[in-house]
C-alpha cells in the first residue's frame, strides 16, 4: 500500500491533525506507566484491556459488515480486523507478569469514562457513516494508543521481555500501514462532502477526549509508587 502514502492530505484532515494536538500532548503527560506502581497498572491493563482492546476487533467487524467485499475499506476492515484479534492475545501475554489471568478480565467493572469511551466507539461502529467511524475508531484511537505507548516503551519494554513484551513492540512507532490506509479511506469517503469531513472531525475530537478523561482516570497521577 506504499504507493498510497504520496496521497496528499486535503485541508480539513491537515486541519483536524492540528486540533488532535493538544489531545495527544496532554495524553503523553498521563502518568509515566514506567512509574505506575504494580497495582495500578493492574487496573489500567484491566479496564483498557475491556473497555477498548478487547472490543477494537468487534468494532472492525461491525464496520466492515457496513462495506460491500472488494472496496478498499472492507480490505482494510478485514485485515485489521485479524490484526487486532491478535493484539487482544498479546495484550493477555502483557498482563500475566502482572498477575493477571483472562478470568480477570471477565469481572471487570469499567470506570465510567471507560464506558463512556467503549459505548460511544460501540455506536460509532454499529451506526454513525463508515468514515466518521473510522476517524472515532481508526484515526483516533490507533493515533493515541501509538503516542501513549511510544511515550512510555523504554523502561516498560526492558520489564515485560520477549513474549509479554509484544503489545508494546507492535504498537510504539504506532501501525503505521494502518493509520496510512485509514487516512486514505477518511480522504476518500468524505471527498466532496464538507458536511461528513465536519461530522468525522467531530467524531475524532468527541473520541479524543473521552479516551482522555479514560485513560487519565484509569492511570491517574496519585499511581506514582
Ligand atoms: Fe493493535
Amino acid at each position: 500500500m506504499s504507493e498510497q502514502k504520496s496521497h496528499r492530505d486535503p485541508a480539513w484532515l491537515l486541519d483536524l491533525d492540528e486540533k488532535c494536538k493538544p489531545y495527544l500532548a496532554k495524553l503523553v503527560k498521563v502518568t509515566p506507566i514506567s512509574e505506575a506502581s504494580d497495582d495500578k497498572m493492574r487496573q489500567g491493563l484491566l479496564q483498557a484491556g475491556v473497555a477498548i482492546v478487547e472490543p477494537f476487533r468487534h468494532w472492525l467487524t461491525r464496520m466492515k459488515e457496513r462495506t460491500e467485499p472488494g472496496t478498499p475499506a472492507h480490505t482494510f476492515l478485514t485485515e485489521n480486523e485479524e490484526e487486532e484479534t491478535l493484539h487482544w492475545m498479546w495484550w493477555l501475554d502483557m498482563a500475566e507478569p502482572y498477575g493477571l489471568r483472562k478470568e480477570d478480565f471477565d469481572k471487570v467493572t469499567l470506570s465510567r469514562p471507560m464506558r463512556e469511551l467503549n459505548e460511544y466507539l460501540w455506536e460509532c461502529s454499529r451506526s454513525a457513516p463508515l468514515p466518521v467511524a473510522i476517524a472515532a475508531v481508526n484515526y483516533c484511537i490507533e493515533t493515541a494508543a501509538a503516542q501513549m505507548t511510544a511515550a512510555f516503551t523504554n523502561a516498560y519494554a526492558d520489564r515485560l521481555g520477549d513474549k509479554a513484551g509484544r503489545w508494546v513492540q507492535a504498537h510504539k512507532e504506532g501501525d503505521v500501514e494502518h493509520s496510512e490506509t485509514a487516512r486514505e479511506l477518511l480522504v476518500d469517503l468524505t471527498a466532496g462532502d464538507p458536511a461528513l469531513q465536519e461530522q468525522a472531525t467531530r467524531a475524532a475530537l468527541r473520541a479524543y477526549e473521552l479516551f482522555y478523561a479514560a485513560m487519565s482516570n484509569a492511570i491517574p497521577a496519585d499511581a506514582v509508587a
